[in-house]
């Protein structure tokens, strides 16, 4: 049997790019796809591709940052298809800007698709199928510039707000057998070609960079496995595919040393002074590596 049949899922921004591989991928693995995108004749596209290789799937147009329209498409899938066993919440916009030059109106169209968006989509979704008491799953999207990135402060706040999102659902859902990740994608797609003049200065600024982007295909299998039963026991995670790599992103987590003591600002100024000045945080996206 296929790992994915009897799957019922929706992917959001599917017209093209990511979304697009995503779901030509889980239909080729058996699961009947909702393909959503802002873009009707790129929605249709997909599912005519899907459909040409024997798949199912069916179309639904329109915009994700809406939160009405977010639960008219999650029904849209238990009316096609008689339930919603997962929702890929890859919809999202990139609008580049450093701190002198973004704009008010990209700030917020970027946190309306990208964290609104996601998270209308992910708790209609997170009801329908609690109520159904079969389980599901959840994937938002994330990106390794929610580690911070140059011209990417906008962007990579919002995707850092859906790690966020993951982290805290993930935990209310825990048990309930609905699960809740994120992917952290990395693919050469028109998003990525927007980036393209800041690369250099980007890798310059971090310690991992990449020479060639990978095809949207290569992100695809981690999507599919994070929507199948074979993943019941990953919940909570923001998983990295970034071409031969496959990882986890850390947890934000309290950093070591924890210093201890009464503070006033001279206690504070001889701990930094002491102790926590040689151990700052990295700048950007880089290896949580452990000591050998
Ligand atoms: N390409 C990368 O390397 C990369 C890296 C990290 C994260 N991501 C994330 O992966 C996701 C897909 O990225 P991509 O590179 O394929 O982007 P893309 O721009 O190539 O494709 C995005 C798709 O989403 C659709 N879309 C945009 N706004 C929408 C809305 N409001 N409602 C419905 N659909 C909408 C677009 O029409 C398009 O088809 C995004 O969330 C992006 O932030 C991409």
């Amino acid at each position: 049997m296929k790992s994915l049949a009897g799957k019922a899922v929706v992917i959001t921004g599917a017209g093209s790019g990511l979304g697009a591989a995503y779901a030509r991928h889980a239909a080729a693995l058996g699961a009947s796809i909702v393909v959503n995108d802002i873009g009707a004749p790129a929605a249709q596209a997909t599912v005519d591709a899907i459909v040409a290789s024997g798949g199912t799937a069916v179309a639904h147009a329109g915009d994700i940052s809406s939160w009405s329209y977010a639960q008219s498409l999650v029904d849209a899938c238990i009316d096609a298809f008689g339930a919603i066993t997962g929702i890929v919440n890859n919809a999202g916009i990139l609008r580049i800007g450093k701190i002198l030059d973004l704009t008010e109106a990209d700030l917020r169209r970027m946190i309306e698709i990208n964290l609104i968006g996601t998270a209308a989509c992910a708790s209609h979704a997170a009801r329908r199928m609690l109520a159904a008491g079969k389980g599901g799953s959840i994937v938002n999207v994330a990106s390794g510039s929610q580690a911070g990135d140059v011209a990417l402060g906008g962007y990579g706040a919002t995707k850092g707000g859906v790690a966020s999102l993951t982290y805290s659902w993930a935990m209310e859902l825990r048990g309930s057998g609905v699960r809740v990740n994120a992917l952290s994608p990395l693919a050469e797609t028109a998003m990525a070609a927007q980036n393209k003049a800041l690369m250099a200065e980007q890798a310059a600024s971090r310690e991992v960079h990449y020479a060639t982007l990978p095809d949207p295909e290569s992100n695809a299998p981690v999507v599919s496995f994070l929507l199948s039963d074979a993943a019941e026991k990953i919940n909570g995670q923001v998983v990295r595919i970034a071409g031969k790599q496959l990882s986890f992103v850390t947890h934000p987590l309290i950093a070591d040393p924890v210093v201890e003591g009464n503070w006033s600002f001279e206690t504070v100024n001889a701990a930094f002074a002491d102790t926590l000045i040689g151990q700052q945080q990295p700048l950007g996206l880089g290896y949580a590596r452990k000591p050998n």
